[in-house]
């Protein structure tokens, strides 16, 4: 049994309210890459928090090369060889990225003193090895997320660890990006680098990993060997039953347009950017990362400037100068990355899950407690947000859930057209489901979607009309009934 590499047996963890881990089995091997799949909350993050020195744990034993070990902070971790990718971004905004590597074991000169330049031109180094185009020496706080991610692994992967845990680590990198990722990978597992690799991501598993551990509320189902299990299986081990009903979407005829854009032009970024929506129907908005989707929704929601273009509400121009404009015209947008966005992490649930509505239950100032609980209970219930009270802060929500807070605030807006930009990344495939019958209850209620995402079978089995984006413009616009991955990928890649 020499090749096993960690072992952690019966561990458990509670924090107030919640009993987060019971008695959690899991086993790593050299050169293996372990994938950990379960639903939002289920603990995989927890877990590999307690192996990481930031979570005490309550009972239960690490072992790592058959060696009893203690891991009681970050520093003990390291020492041991355990390197963390976080599933939030945990890099300090007002450093350098050479900084953020070399945070706490700064390189020293021979005069004693943190040699800047030196840091610099070593961390420049490991950029380039990855053919990132990302200067050592600029500020996180100027790198856009992908950006981050990418310094963030690279961080944990120069610490040369021989257990590498990646929290999440694709969520918002390109396909670019994560062909990288995956290449490293197997150049670390060559080494005998054992990575815990966790993702919602099931073809990403099936693609990367040689085994897969599934936990379900805090428990240990059980682990298959990835070739020999399947998406089914897994999903039942995850869920608890089978998910029937995945995609839900019943169809009606659409009403008058709601929506409608004409040459949306920025410089460099969009060109002549026209379609309508109209009532109650679903758009999906396919392309490449890049190709300018999420760029059109922030100009429509006045998040950027526009050279050039007009934007008509129910037939009526409108001028959108900033976010506010554009939630008096009943427009919401739930944006890709809610990293970015920026819960109020310090805040509760209730608290985010309110905040765009607050003028609904603001009688004199003085805030109706029975209104403002009744939409956070509603949504929390809907939505299935895994949290012990609505008074929970947002920050102790695992990523999937605080994903979740983010549309449930604004669905609570009563949206006339909702914008939603890769709606189901990081989320768990029930809370998938859960969000698809959702979308389909709002445009029969008379709500318009517009969807973009980067995962063909949910724009194919979700859209009524699917517009396709390339360089800036729009390149295809197809109708249901005539979607196939290869037709949306041809247009995606500039065909004509
Ligand atoms: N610091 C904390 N205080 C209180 N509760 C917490 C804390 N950290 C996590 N939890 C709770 O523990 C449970 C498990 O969270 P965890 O982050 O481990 O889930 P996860 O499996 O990583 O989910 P996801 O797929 O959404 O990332 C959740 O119910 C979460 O709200
Ligand atoms: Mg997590």
């Amino acid at each position: 049994m020499d090749n096993i590499l960690l072992q952690m047996k019966n561990v458990n963890k509670q924090f107030p309210g919640v009993y987060v881990l019971k008695d959690v089995n899991f086993e790593l091997e050299k050169g293996e890459v372990h994938a950990l799949l379960g639903e939002n909350g289920a603990g995989k993050s927890t877990l590999m928090k307690v192996l990481g020195g930031i979570y005490s744990i309550d009972k239960g034993e690490i072992y790592i090369d058959g060696q009893r070990v203690e891991v009681k902070s970050v520093k003990d971790a390291q020492d041991l060889g355990i390197s963390i990718i976080h599933q939030e971004l945990v890099l300090v905004p007002y450093m350098t990225v050479a900084e953020n590597i070399y945070l706490g074991r700064e390189l020293v000169g021979a005069s004693g003193l943190v040699d800047k330049k030196a840091m610099i031109r070593e961390a420049q180094k490991l950029l380039d090895s990855f053919e990132l185009k990302i200067k050592a020496s600029s500020l996180v706080v100027g790198l856009t997320v992908a950006q981050q991610q990418m310094v963030e692994i690279i961080k944990a992967i120069s610490f040369n660890a021989k257990i590498l845990v990646m929290d999440e680590p694709t969520s918002s990198l390109t396909d670019k990006e994560v062909e990288f990722l995956f290449s490293t990978i197997v150049s670390l597992k060559r080494k005998g680098v054992g990575i815990v690799y966790i993702s919602h991501r099931m073809s990403e598993l099936s693609q990367i990993s040689d085994r897969i551990t599934v936990m379900r509320d805090g428990e240990y189902i059980g682990t298959k060997v990835t070739k020999s299990t399947t998406k089914d299986e897994l999903i039942s081990m995850m869920v608890g039953r089978e998910l029937t009903n995945y995609y839900t979407r019943t169809y009606n005829e659409p009403g008058e347009t709601i929506l409608e854009v004409k040459n949306l032009t920025r410089e460099g970024i969009l060109k002549d950017v026209s379609f309508k929506i109209k009532k109650g129907e679903i758009l999906g908005m396919a392309g490449l990362m890049g190709a300018g989707r999420s760029e059109v929704m922030r100009a429509i929601f006045g998040l950027d400037p526009i050279d050039s273009g007009e934007i008509f509400i129910e037939g009526k121009k409108v001028d959108i100068k900033d976010p506010n404009d554009a939630m008096r015209y009943g427009i919401a947008l739930v944006p890709e990355n809610r990293k970015e966005e920026g819960l109020f992490l310090i805040q509760s649930v209730k608290f985010n899950a309110t905040l765009k509505v607050l003028d609904k239950f603001m009688k004199f100032i003085k805030v109706d407690k029975k209104v403002e609980n009744d939409i956070v209970n509603k949504y929390v219930k809907e939505m299935s947000i895994k949290t012990p009270s609505t008074e929970q802060l947002v920050g102790n929500l695992s990523g999937g859930n605080q994903q979740k807070v983010v549309i449930a605030r604004w669905l609570a807006t009563n949206p006339k057209v909702l914008i939603l930009d890769e709606p189901t990344r990081g989320v768990d495939v029930a809370a998938k489901a859960e969000i698809y019958l959702i979308m389909n209850e709002l445009v029969n209620s008379g709500v318009s979607i517009i969807m973009i995402s980067s995962e063909l079978p949910e724009i194919i089995n979700m859209s009524d009309r699917v517009l396709v984006m390339c360089n800036g413009s729009i390149s295809g616009n197809l109708v249901r009934g005539e979607l196939t991955q290869e037709k949306i990928m041809h247009y995606a890649t500039g065909g004509m």
